[in-house]
């Protein structure tokens, strides 16, 4: 098995998500690279184009930042993924993935020559999209990385593999059996997997971290930092740093009214001299939990009423999924299209995935601030679904990249892509 110790090498993650892009070669071990999916189109000041610089070009990566100046720069940004996805005719979104793409593989690929790479040809790549990617991104991605090859002056891609990004995870926990639910910035796909997606049972719901960010924006208003409000990064971070799931809403909520000094948080940018302080208003560091899990919730009627978005519908080709169904609907909703015999394999273990699962519950807010799978465990009890076993992947944000190592480290090099099944490898680069 010669070719899987040189694949230890050569396997290389490309992760696609609404906010982060998370890629890397095997040998960065447990932990990606990443830097946001995002992209500048720049156009370079009179001075840098007396200097020789090209008209506008479109600048990606962990450097982006330096290129902003103003507040008014920040309209310029473009984040191609919309819910996971991109369509097919977004020839800017499309730009911005290839960019970050060909920076990626350069940024891994060894220089001619390096000794610990003899005959370089390229990586083995196995790129994660979100379940319900269209046949048409599958293309695009192709070829993309087919003209990143043709457009370099040294091979960056030898093979090339697609992988959905439940079924990435599944692998990377070494799960065959299970119910996937993995929830980042832009969406939430709650996959049943019985060695393979079940995909007539999967459910993309249009809800992810960006549904907390709008729910934490709104307390920032109410609150009267309406100029904190508009800068999406901040709202962010005041959402991670404050934010608590609620075991049950109602009961957290009267708990943190009778003794608010016990939930109080601080939130200081002391750069951007920002300091907010939540005392009073403690027991509202539970809504941005609970928005997660249920949107349906009575406490956000009034919300609602004042006119603030629920998340968005799902359409499916059998219906629509509410944008405020509570995730242990939509569970069950899904399991009930699994076959009646699968299901008993399906619900031996649920594995939750994805960056906004990763919150944190201090131990000393314990029995009402908890974790992710704490709460879906609550959750799915009311609802009276049985699942055994609930549990974090390990490094939720980064599961799925560790998928994709994992995945184009042991797919055999003889299975050829075929378009239909979306398995196997397209070659670029013969042996
Ligand atoms: N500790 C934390 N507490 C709460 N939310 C967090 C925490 N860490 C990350 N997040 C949220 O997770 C989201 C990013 O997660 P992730 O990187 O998995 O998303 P993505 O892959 O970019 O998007 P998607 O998979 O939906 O296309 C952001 O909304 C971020 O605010
Ligand atoms: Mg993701």
């Amino acid at each position: 098995m010669e070719w899987i110790e040189r694949r230890k090498l050569l396997a290389f993650g490309e992760d696609y998500g609404t906010s982060y892009f998370k890629f890397g070669p095997a040998t960065l071990g447990n932990k990606p690279d990443m830097f946001e999916n995002r992209g500048y189109f720049y156009t370079p000041t009179r001075v840098e184009q007396a200097l020789g610089a090209p008209a506008t070009r479109v600048i990606v990566g962990p450097d982006l930042a330096q290129y902003l100046q103003s507040t008014s720069d920040l309209s310029k940004l473009y984040y191609p993924m919309r819910h996971g996805t991109i369509s097919k005719d977004d020839e800017k979104g499309w730009t911005i993935v290839k960019e970050i793409t060909r920076y990626a593989l350069n940024k891994y690929a060894p220089k001619p020559g390096d000794p610990q790479y003899p005959g370089f040809k390229g990586f083995w790549v196995a790129a994660a999209i979100a379940a319900n990617s269209p046949n048409s991104m599958y293309e695009r991605l192709i070829e993309i990385h087919r003209e990143l090859n043709e457009e370099s002056d040294r091979p960056l891609v030898q093979a090339l593999t697609i992988i959905p990004q439940p079924l990435a995870v599944a692998i990377s926990q070494k799960q065959i059996h299970c119910i996937v639910i993995e929830s980042g910035h832009g969406n939430t796909q709650i996959t049943p997997i019985s060695r393979g997606i079940i995909y007539g049972a999967m459910i993309p719901l249009n809800r992810g971290g960006q549904d907390a960010d709008n729910m934490a924006r709104q307390l920032l208003r109410d609150l009267g930092y309406q100029d904190i409000a508009r800068e999406e990064k901040i709202v962010t971070e005041f959402k991670e740093a404050v934010g608590l799931i609620p075991l049950d809403l109602n009961r957290a909520v009267s708990e943190a009214k009778r003794d608010p000094r016990r939930f109080k948080a601080v939130f200081q940018i002391p750069e951007a001299g920002i300091r907010i302080e939540l005392e009073k208003e403690s027991w509202q560091r539970f809504l941005i939990g609970e928005y997660v899990f249920n949107p349906s919730h009575p406490e956000f009627e009034s919300y609602y009423s004042r006119g603030f978005h629920r998340p968005l519908d799902t359409p499916l080709p059998w219906g629509t999924i509410p944008g405020d169904a509570s995730l242990a609907q939509v569970i069950r909703e899904s399991l009930n299209k699994c076959a009646i015999e699968v299901r008993r394999y399906v619900t031996s273990m649920l594995i939750l995935s994805g960056g906004n699962f990763s919150w944190r519950a201090p131990p000393e807010l314990s029995g009402y601030a908890v974790d992710a799978p704490t709460k879906i465990k609550y959750e799915l009890k009311k609802e009276n679904i049985d699942v055994p076993r609930v549990m974090m992947a390990s490094d939720p944000q980064y599961s799925v990249w560790r998928g994709c190592i994992f995945y184009a480290t042991f797919l055999k090099p003889e299975i050829e892509w075929d378009s239909k099944s979306r398995e196997g490898w397209v070659l670029f680069i013969r042996e």
